[in-house]
């Protein structure tokens, strides 16, 4: 039995492409959900629209400060492995949940699987990296999504046999539920929006003058912006809500479906997300990220990705760029297109299936 583990909005659409791949390959299998998201439309929705069986158990943990959140969940699910005692433990991801589940599969001598392992951003402020960097090292089976994170891994000195280089299953799931997206019922053209860092959101100068450019962008296009809860959060505590009085933005996040309908049909998107940068090089669309760091450099070089400082005019010049020119296409190499073709978690499930003969 291999307990497949998650917990926070990013987790679930690459459990979705794996769990399918794993009914396919009849690889047994069940979910643990660690809660370390809760509110329906970062968590229920994404069962219910991925049709994703339900969790054998849900840890409960919630919002909290790091060492909490990761305590909490490695308290419970240790219990819970000790129990059952699981063939294999596979995380996914970079979240707090993938490192917590990783520390207890090791130390209790279960074999740990890691869905993208290698990526980085080199800068070790990021909880992330810590999360990728520990999950990493104690993993049995790692699953880069492209050659430059299977090549940090040999630059780590992970050995070689346990590396697997398959692609990325959260664009097997893009691409799974894709087809049938029409256009959304907006008049103008627009541009999404999608911010939830703690760098952006969490500073309130750093929010204000986002916030600022998205209102110096509505003369140019209408801005989606649904918000994350920690974002909405951070507007009612600074007070910024005001800034925004010609932007179109929606007090909760979008469920899936509605999200990529909204993504395939953009103009562009602004985002601080890092599957978005990847979705976005897959499907075409200019992505304007606002970080100082890329852990994906192949959307940078071969897709339709753009790093921006918190800068206003910065912003609102790279923005507008794709309304008034010819955006910029990707341009995937053979090997980064034959690693998105929507067959990554297949290959995963192969891998795993051959292993456990
Ligand atoms: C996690 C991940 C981050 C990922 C993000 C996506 C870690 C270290 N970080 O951040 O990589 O990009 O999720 O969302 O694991 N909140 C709610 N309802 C919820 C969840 C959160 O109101 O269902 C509130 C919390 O009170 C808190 C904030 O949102 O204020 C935390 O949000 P978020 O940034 O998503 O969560 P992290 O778990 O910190």
């Amino acid at each position: 039995m291999i307990y497949l583990v998650g917990g926070a909005r990013p987790n679930f659409m690459k459990i979705a492409a794996i769990s399918r791949a794993f009914e396919k390959y009849e690889i047994e299998y069940e979910i643990i959900h660690t809660g370390q998201h809760y509110d329906y439309n970062m968590d229920k929705t994404f069962f219910e629209e991925f049709k994703l069986k339900k969790p054998l158990a849900h840890l409960g943990v919630g919002s909290a400060n790091h060492g909490k959140q990761t305590g909490m969940i490695m308290e419970r699910f240790e219990e819970l492995c000790m129990k059952m005692k699981p063939e294999m433990v596979f995380t996914v991801g970079d979240v707090n949940s993938t490192m917590a589940a990783a520390l207890v599969a090791s130390k209790l001598h279960i074999p740990i699987a890691h869905q993208e392992a290698g990526m980085r951003s080199f800068d070790k402020k990021m909880p992330e990296e810590i999360n990728r960097i520990v999950t990493d090292h104690i993993s049995d089976f790692l699953f880069p999504i492209s050659p430059q994170d299977r090549r940090n891994l040999y630059n780590e000195g992970i050995a070689q046999d346990k590396i697997f280089l398959v692609g990325d299953p959260m664009i097997d799931n893009l691409l799974y539920y894709l087809e049938d997206t029409e256009s959304p019922d907006i008049v103008r053209n627009y541009i999404l929006v999608e911010l939830h860092r703690p760098a952006n959101v969490d500073n309130k100068e750093n929010l204000k003058t986002i916030l600022e450019a998205l209102n110096e962008l509505v003369p140019h296009c209408e801005i989606v912006f649904p918000l994350h809860p920690r974002t909405f959060k951070m507007i009612n505590e600074f007070d910024l809500g005001k800034i925004l009085f010609d932007v179109d933005y929606r007090r909760e996040p979008m469920g899936y479906f509605e999200f990529i309908r909204y993504m395939k049909h953009a103009e562009a998107i602004i985002t601080d997300s890092d599957g978005i940068q990847q979705e976005t090089s897959v499907l075409n669309k200019p992505c304007i990220s606002i970080r100082d760091t890329c852990n994906s450099q192949y959307t940078i070089d071969y897709g339709t990705n753009v790093l921006v400082d918190v800068d206003i005019n910065k912003i609102v010049s790279a923005a507008t760029y794709p309304i008034y020119n010819e955006p910029l296409k990707s341009n995937f190499p053979e090997q980064l297109k034959m690693l998105n073709d929507g067959n990554a978690s297949e290959r995963i499930a192969k891998i795993i299936s051959e292993r456990n003969k």
